[in-house]
């Protein structure tokens, strides 16, 4: 178990899925009570971490929503009185040709990514620094740091996040908060394996293997389980001097 993490509370959006599901088993193993956050349903999430010894609420929120997000801090605080961690997973990232992001799509994948970690974050700083700890985890992307096309809403959204972590390190260091960020690569979950293979791949799996072969230093594709001991390091006591931070954990994709 990790240093720190015992009866804290965190909450978790995106975990009904993927990267953010996997955080929340994680965070439950190392003693934590989780809020799983998510516009999908997170009934298997809250079993998990149930499962864990933890307990678990899921909280329907559309984290681009400042109503969405001000009902869930409500519920989460009724639920727990307090909140320890935050993690903000909740992401899309739709690959668009460049002349078809229209304004309404570049608002959406921003208002979701880079507006959604800003408000989730803000409705839980205020309590933090009542009690003088807090913990928030931000969700980049190695895509930040490579050649890629079509994501144009998606890399600024997600570049915007290493921004808004190392501007918010500098406001909560003194408080006893630290914000940092993970930087995954292509990562197999729900939302990366849903959408059609690329021009050139039969498969998904064809695609996944390709970018581990080429562009990763170690060549097996990565899954949700090789980013969780990132979360649980930079969540517990061990991990108090580093703020500000992106953790790159993509298999040696990127060197920042
Ligand atoms: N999978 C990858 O290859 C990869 C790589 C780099 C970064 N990331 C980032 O990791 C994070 C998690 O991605 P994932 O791969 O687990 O995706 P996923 O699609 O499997 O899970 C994302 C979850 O976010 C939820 N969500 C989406 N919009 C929401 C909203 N408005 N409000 C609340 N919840 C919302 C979805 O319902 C889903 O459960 C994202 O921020 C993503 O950008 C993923």
């Amino acid at each position: 178990m990790a240093k720190g993490h015992k009866d804290k509370v965190a909450v978790i959006t995106g975990a009904a899925n993927g990267i953010g599901q996997a955080f929340a088993k994680r965070l439950a193993e190392d003693g934590v009570d989780v809020a799983v956050v998510d516009i999908a349903d997170g009934s298997a999430t809250v079993k998990l971490v149930q499962a864990a010894g933890r307990q678990a609420i899921y909280i329907k929120c559309d984290v681009s929503s400042e109503e969405s997000v001000a009902a869930m801090a409500k519920q989460v605080n009724a639920k727990f009185s307090h909140v320890d961690i935050v993690a903000n997973c909740a992401g899309i990232f739709p690959q668009i040709p460049l002349e078809k992001v229209t304004y309404a799509e570049w608002r959406r994948i921003i208002g979701t990514n880079l507006d959604g970690t800003f408000l989730v974050s803000m409705a839980f700083v205020p309590g933090m620094k009542a009690r003088g700890w807090g913990r928030i985890v931000n969700l980049s992307s190695s895509t930040v740091g490579s050649v890629v096309t079509g994501f144009v809403p998606y890399v600024t959204s997600k570049l915007g996040i290493v921004g808004f972590t190392r501007a918010l390190a500098s406001e909560l260091g003194p408080f006893g908060i630290t914000v940092n960020a993970i930087q995954p690569g292509l990562t197999v979950t729900p939302g990366a394996t849903s959408r059609p293979p690329r021009a050139g791949f039969a498969t998904m799996d064809d695609e996944f293997a390709d970018v581990a072969n080429r562009f990763q230093a170690i060549k097996r594709v990565e899954t949700p389980a090789d980013l969780v001991g990132a979360v649980s390091f930079l969540t517990g006591d061990d991990a108090a001097f580093i703020t500000g931070q992106t953790l790159n954990v993509d298999g040696g994709r990127v060197r920042t």
